[in-house]
C-alpha cells in the first residue's frame, strides 16, 4: 500500500546544512514546502524553509513540533538524537527511521553491523580505554583511531604509528569509545548511492570515484573511471548493504579499493552525500530529488547518466583576509557551475560550496573542475 505524499505537503528536515539546503531546493522545485530544524538560526537550508525551528538535535519536543507541521520528516545529518527521531515519528513518518540511524551514527555499532552481516571491512578493533587502544595498535600496526561518535570530514580521527602514541590520540579525540582501524594502502576510494522507497523499490546511481585530502573529500567524478568489473562489484556490494539496512530514503556507501581490487566498506551515510553532488549536473535525477521522491513514496527518478560530471569542494581556506575567491575566473572554465551554501564564516576546512563540471569523459570533467578550482586563487 502506498501513502504517497504529494507536492504541496511540507517536508521536515532534521538538520539544515548544505545537504538539507540542496535537498530543500529540489523539494521546492517539485512544489513541496520545507520546514527545517537546526541549532543555527542562519543554517544553509533556512533560506529555503517557510519554517525554521532553532533547536538542538537532542531536543525531542522540538523534533515533535517539526513533525507536527510536516507530512514526512527526513534527516540530513547523522547527529540527530534517537529520542528526537522517536518523538518525531509519533507525528509523521521519519525516513530513514530511528533504527537505521541507531546503527549508523555510532562507528563502532556500524562496523559491527557490517561485519555481522558478512560485508567486507578492513581489520579493526573497538577500544574503550587507552590500554585497549594500545593493544589494538600493537596487533594491527599503524592505524587510524576514530572516535565512535561525532566525526566527519576526517575530524574525530587521528593516525597513530605506534602504541605509545595512543594516549595522546585518546586525549586529542576526547574519546570514550573508539574504533581502531588498520591503516590501509588504498589504491582508490569509490562510493555508491542507493535510493529506496517504503515498498522496497530501489535505484542506484553510477559509481563515483573519490579523492580525499587530509581526510576530507576534495573531488569526485561519475562514472568512476575504473575497470568495469570493479564498478559492477561496487554497485553490487552497495545494493546488498542497502537491502540489508532496509533504509527508506538514500544510503551512501563509502568504499576502499585495495591494490588487488578488493573492495572494503569504509562507512555508511543514510542521507545525501558529498560524493554525489555531481548527480545535479550529471544524471537525469539528482541525489536530492531522489531523496524527496523516495521519502514521499513517489516513483524513483531515472539515475541514468546525462554526461560525465565532477565536483570539487570549495573550502573556507579559499577566502583570504575575508576576500571571496575569484569565482568569475573559475566560471570562465567551460561547462562549469558554482554552488555556494550561504555560510557566513569562511573558516579553514569548512565546506563553503562546490564547483561542478561536465565533459565528454570523466577524466575531462575532473580536469575541468580542478582547473576551475585552481583559478579560485
Ligand atoms: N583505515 C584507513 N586506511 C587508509 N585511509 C583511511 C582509513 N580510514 C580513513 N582513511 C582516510 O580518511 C578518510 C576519512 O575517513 P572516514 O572514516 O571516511 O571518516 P569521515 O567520517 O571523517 O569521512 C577516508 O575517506 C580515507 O581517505
Ligand atoms: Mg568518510
Amino acid at each position: 500500500m502506498s501513502d504517497v505524499i504529494l507536492p504541496g505537503a511540507a517536508i521536515g528536515f532534521l538538520g539544515g546544512g548544505q545537504l538539507g539546503r540542496m535537498a530543500a531546493l529540489a523539494a521546492r522545485e517539485m512544489g513541496y514546502d520545507v520546514h527545517v530544524l537546526d541549532p543555527d538560526p542562519d543554517c544553509p537550508a533556512g533560506a529555503l524553509a517557510t519554517e525554521v525551528i532553532t533547536a538542538r538535535f537532542d531536543d525531542p519536543q522540538a523534533a515533535a513540533r517539526l513533525a507536527q507541521s510536516c507530512a514526512v520528516v527526513t534527516i540530513e545529518i547523522e547527529r540527530i538524537a534517537i529520542a528526537s527521531m522517536e518523538s518525531a515519528a509519533r507525528h509523521a513518518p521519519v525516513r530513514p527511521g530511528a533504527a537505521v540511524l541507531a546503527v549508523v551514527q555510532e562507528r563502532e555499532r556500524q562496523k559491527a553491523w557490517l561485519r555481522d552481516h558478512g560485508f567486507p571491512v578492513g581489520p579493526y578493533r573497538s577500544a574503550g580505554t587507552v590500554a585497549e587502544c594500545e593493544a589494538a595498535v600493537a596487533a594491527l600496526g599503524p592505524s587510524f583511531v576514530k572516535a565512535s561518535t561525532g566525526g566527519y570530514d576526517g575530524r574525530g580521527q587521528v593516525r597513530v604509528d605506534r602504541p605509545d602514541e595512543c594516549a595522546a590520540a585518546w586525549r586529542a579525540l576526547r574519546a570514550t569509545r573508539c574504533v581502531v582501524e588498520q591503516a590501509l594502502d588504498l589504491a582508490a576510494e569509490v562510493s555508491v548511492m542507493v535510493a529506496r522507497r517504503p515498498g522496497g523499490e530501489t535505484a542506484i546511481f553510477p559509481v563515483a570515484l573519490n579523492h580525499h585530502e587530509r581526510g576530507q573529500l576534495a573531488w569526485s567524478v561519475i562514472p568512476a573511471p575504473v575497470d568495469a568489473r570493479l564498478s559492477e562489484a561496487a554497485a553490487q556490494l552497495g545494493r546488498a548493504v542497502a537491502a540489508a539496512m532496509g533504509v527508506v530514503g538514500v544510503l551512501a556507501i563509502e568504499m576502499f579499493v585495495l591494490g588487488d581490487q578488493t573492495l572494503l566498506v569504509n562507512e555508511l551515510a543514510p542521507r545525501p552525500h558529498n560524493s554525489f553532488h555531481h548527480t545535479i549536473e550529471g544524471c537525469v535525477t539528482s541525489q536530492f530529488e531522489q531523496l524527496v521522491r523516495a521519502v514521499c513514496d513517489l516513483p524513483l527518478g531515472d539515475t541514468g547518466l546525462l554526461r560525465p560530471a565532477a565536483i570539487a569542494n570549495i573550502l573556507g581556506d579559499a577566502w583570504r583576509d575575508h576576500r571571496p575567491p575569484d569565482f568569475a575566473a573559475a566560471l570562465a572554465v567551460p561547462d562549469t557551475r558554482l554552488h555556494l551554501y550561504g555560510k557566513r564564516d569562511a573558516r579553514p576546512a569548512r565546506k563553503m560550496g562546490h564547483l561542478a563540471a561536465v565533459a565528454d569523459t570523466p577524466l575531462e570533467a575532473r580536469a575541468r573542475v580542478l582547473e576551475a578550482a585552481g583559478r579560485l586563487g
